[in-house]
């Protein structure tokens, strides 16, 4: 080897995509998805859910571990995966479904119709019951697969980072599509430090990464564990990157600024349209209420935004940890966070 690499033992672990094998600190969350899921184990149909939540509060983790613990324990049973943002239309999500239930079939070289990948993906899962998880539902472009899927019996768990994101569904979809909420709060201080704790023990050698850094990280991440674990795969990176043995002070200043910039970053390049618009002129007033900034962008673009609209995208900002808000009701105020 040519770097001697004393501190991190497994970046695996400190992964994106990695999914501990214990998850921390959503035990009500697990119990409630498993008890809705629970009635397909008797031939009955499940309840659907919508689960929702800001950013890192471990949605994808929760239902991967799900999936992952219901696989262990039958076969008859199969829930399927599928982020909405990279399989954003009926026909990729449906080819998705497809392609986990005939892994050996190559499906995408033949162009085929949604009807004859439905009929394929209903003839493969024969007595199998198929729930299907749709990660980042918000990012469909239509929402008729929703329809389709509940309509042909097949069980749905959709997750999104906004608890509004079904609001706008089509009424026919809404009506024939009952489910059940479940919030996914910030994690507590206490939760992101186990966390932390666990992920660390796998991740880094004994001694590598002082327990006090470990308590800063957490406090620094906000309720969100991915930016926890960013906090610490960043600190202990830098640190080997100069050849210590051990992380220090100054590799965990490093790691905070490097996250906090990525997030602002992140959460802003992902706003659009509408959005981005009300953003900015929240930021630039610093403070003020939904008069006045619609005001605003009625000077600014020249056309008039209903006050319902407003509420909506300002809503958005606010479950985006974008922007809060002071005050009831008429005397609502917004205000920029970063
Ligand atoms: N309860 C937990 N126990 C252990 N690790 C967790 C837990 N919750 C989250 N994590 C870790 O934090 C990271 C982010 O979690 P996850 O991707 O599940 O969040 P999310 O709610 O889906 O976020 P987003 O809305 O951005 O998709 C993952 O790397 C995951 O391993
Ligand atoms: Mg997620």
């Amino acid at each position: 080897m040519i770097m001697n690499q004393a501190i991190i033992k497994n970046i695996d672990v400190l992964q994106e995509d990695y999914l501990p094998e214990k998850i921390i600190g959503r035990k009500k969350e697990i119990e409630s998805i498993a008890s809705s899921i629970r009635p397909l184990f008797y031939n009955k149909p499940m309840i659907n859910l919508f689960l929702h939540g800001r950013t890192g509060t471990g949605k994808t983790s929760v239902i991967r571990y799900i999936i992952r613990e219901v696989s262990k324990e039958t076969s008859r049973i199969k829930g399927i995966y599928v982020n909405c943002w990279m399989d954003d239309t009926t026909y990729a999500v449906l080819l998705r479904i497809a392609e986990v239930l005939h892994p050996t079939m190559r499906l995408a070289k033949i162009k085929r119709s949604n009807a004859e990948i439905l009929d394929l993906i209903n003839f493969k899962k024969g007595n199998t019951k198929v729930f299907v998880v749709l990660d980042e539902v918000d990012k469909l472009k239509s929402d008729e697969i929703l329809y389709m899927l509940s309509r042909e019996g097949y069980g749905l768990i959709m997750i999104s980072n906004y608890n509004i994101a079904l609001n706008k569904l089509d009424r026919r979809v809404r009506s024939s599509l009952s489910y059940i909420d479940i919030e996914f709060e910030p994690y507590d201080y206490e939760d992101l430090y186990n966390i932390l704790k666990e992920r660390s023990k796998y991740a880094f050698y004994e001694g590598a990464f002082p327990e006090p850094f470990l308590k800063v990280a957490a406090k620094n991440a906000k309720g969100d564990a991915r930016v926890g674990i960013s906090i610490i795969r960043n600190a202990a990176l830098f640190a080997e990157q100069q050849g210590k043995k051990k992380v220090d002070r100054e590799d965990l200043l490093k790691a905070l600024k490097s996250v906090k910039g990525a997030k602002e970053q992140e959460l802003e390049k992902e706003l659009k349209g509408k959005t981005k618009k009300i953003y900015e002129i929240v930021k630039g007033l610093g403070e003020a209420d939904a008069k006045e900034i619609s005001r605003i962008y009625k000077e600014r673009f020249g056309e008039d935004i209903h006050e319902r609209t407003l509420r909506y995208y300002l809503q958005e900002l606010v479950e985006k940890g974008l922007i809060e808000t002071k005050g009831e009701k008429r005397w609502k105020k917004y205000s920029s966070l970063i």
